[in-house]
């Protein structure tokens, strides 16, 4: 059976730790922690997708996992190692993060409008993974997740000062 595994939240250090490659993505090891992040994906409302250094992984490789967005339901989206290796236009959407209070807290942030990504499959395989609008923001979203980074970091220093306020209040209470 697959864990639920914890979600980490702002502003813990780990949020800012990069991810490990992944050297042999079909190892048991990554498989095990593939089935997790899945399995916490789909007992997590509202949730998107997850990035393995957003998780409390003792060292958490570079996964992601993606709901599935495929028509007929049979593609949840698993990324190893990812990479975007194209970006054009912009779009300037809401996000939000499960780890930075999700229910309170969302913001514009600028993306590009369409990406290449290039990712090992679950099984090993090389794979480019064209996206565009919210799926496009939503894996630049995990991509940085996987380099430490979190959406506050792209917002000007004054919006992250009045997050900042906005969190201190949620978690006064
Ligand atoms: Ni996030």
């Amino acid at each position: 059976m697959p864990n639920l595994v914890a979600i980490l939240v702002y502003p813990d250090p780990r949020l800012y730790k990069k991810a490990e490659l992944v050297e042999d993505a079909t190892a048991l090891d990554v498989q095990a922690v593939i089935d997790d992040m899945f399995y916490t994906l789909e007992n997590t409302p509202n949730c998107a997708g997850l990035a393995a250094t957003q998780l409390d992984f003792a060292n958490p490789k570079a996964i992601t996992v993606l709901m599935d967005y495929s028509h007929d339901g049979t593609q949840p989206l698993c990324l190893i190692n990812p990479v975007i290796i194209e970006a054009e236009g912009e779009q300037n959407e809401e996000e939000g993060c499960m780890s930075v209070f999700p229910r309170q807290i969302h913001e514009h942030v600028k993306r590009a409008a369409r990406i290449t990504v290039r990712a090992l499959d679950r099984h090993g395989k090389t794979i480019e993974y064209k996206a565009e609008g919210y799926i496009a923001k939503l894996i630049q979203h995990e991509v940085d997740h996987l380099n430490g980074k979190i959406y506050l970091q792209r917002l000007s220093l004054l919006k992250r000062a009045r997050i900042n306020q906005k969190i201190k209040k949620i978690t006064d209470i």
